[in-house]
């Protein structure tokens, strides 16, 4: 992989508060790439380094080879929305878009004309005379996006782009900036603690807790093959059986039945886990082939979700194991009652160890 944006152990200390520890992330030419995790896990102070506005405490941030990490914020190039909203309340939707390039001094019909060529790319020329206010939350995101993009920076960088705006305007969005990134091959950093966004938007995701990297990848090595448990929790739902590993494929869950398991473990093991959109439910006694793991149980909660419905087990020995039955046109949910007796079963290649 081509090298473009290089964090070299970089590193950030507030006091005696370690904010980012030890980050080491390449970036290639074009690539958009989203930093995911829980509130307060170092995503934005690490965008804010990228951006220069918070300068590292150790390492170095190389941008196109150049050495950036003691260069200032006006001159790295680089555009960001950033978190919340972010317009000048008081300025027209023109302003707005016009104020990285004034402050960069270029001439007037230059800035009228890339002016209109950004509020052109988000669809918002008629809307150059409005204020802020007089915007739908959508159209100022939008408006955001312009004014990183009328700079023309080398990096673009959006610190939770969509948190503002409601589902149905989220989608929107989200396609909008995933197909001008791609059409005009910007190299990306996108801050987000939303799994499905991160999911959707990025060639690869890069999963923070408490400062640290826990996992690099693209969407489906992450999804599919969770390094642990928490990247697993943080990236969808799963089914989680604690116990421990008893020989090659084999793990006995906890004071329970020995499961099968595809992978060996890397390291030592001790939870078994798998999607819930991988698991069976059936009438108890109809048990599936070899290669299923099963357990037995009963039907403890539906949920309606539309596309799937959920279905709850509780199997013997306490735990609850969800599985996603598809609404097709054959009820999916057919002899499945609650309070009845099942047995949900899974395939022995869609179980991860973890430790
Ligand atoms: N200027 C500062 N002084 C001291 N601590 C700070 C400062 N800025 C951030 N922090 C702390 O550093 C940690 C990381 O903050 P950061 O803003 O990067 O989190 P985040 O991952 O972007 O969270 P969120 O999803 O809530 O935006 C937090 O615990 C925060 O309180
Ligand atoms: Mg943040």
């Amino acid at each position: 992989m081509d090298t473009y944006i290089n964090f070299q152990a970089v590193e950030k200390r507030y006091g005696s508060f370690q904010a980012v520890s030890s980050f080491d992330l390449i970036i290639a030419k074009g690539e958009m790439v989203a930093l995911l995790g829980p509130s307060g896990c170092g995503k934005t102070t690490t965008l804010r380094m990228l951006a220069g506005f918070v300068p590292v405490t150790s390492g170095r941030v190389h941008v196109g080879g150049r050495d950036v990490t003691q260069v200032p914020p006006y001159r790295r190039n680089i555009g960001m929305v950033f978190q919340g909203y972010a317009l000048f309340p008081h300025m027209t939707v023109e302003k707005n878009v016009a104020f990285g390039l004034e402050m960069r001094g270029l001439a007037a019909d230059e800035i009228g004309r890339r002016v209109k060529e950004s509020l052109a790319r988000v669809r918002l020329e008629r809307f150059a005379d409005r204020l802020p206010k007089q915007l739908s939350g959508g159209q100022q995101q939008r408006v955001a996006l312009a004014r990183a993009m009328a700079i023309n920076p080398d990096v673009l960088l959006l610190d939770e782009p969509l948190s503002a705006l409601d589902a149905r305007l989220r989608h929107e969005v989200r396609a909008e900036i995933r197909q001008l990134q791609r059409e005009l091959g910007l190299t990306t950093l996108l801050v987000t603690h939303d799994q499905d966004e991160a999911l959707s938007m990025a060639d690869r995701l890069v999963v923070m807790n408490k400062g640290c990297v826990e996992q690099v990848g693209t969407p489906s090595q992450l999804y599919e093959r969770p390094a642990n448990r928490f990247v697993a929790e943080f990236m969808g739902k799963s089914n989680f059986l604690d116990g421990s590993i008893e020989g090659p494929g084999m793990f006995r869950v906890q004071g329970g039945p020995l499961l099968a398991c595809a992978e060996r473990s890397a390291g030592p093991a001790s939870c078994l886990s798998f999607r819930p959109e991988r698991t069976h439910v059936a009438a108890a006694g109809q048990a599936r082939g070899d290669g299923h793991n099963a357990l037995e149980g009963t039907v403890a909660l539906f949920t309606y979700l539309g596309p799937v419905i959920e279905c709850q087990v509780r199997v013997d020995g306490g735990q609850v194991i969800s599985a996603l039955l598809p609404n097709s046109a054959q009820t999916a949910t057919q002899g499945l009652e609650l309070g009845s007796r099942v047995q949900v079963s899974w395939n022995a290649s869609d179980s991860r160890l973890l430790a």
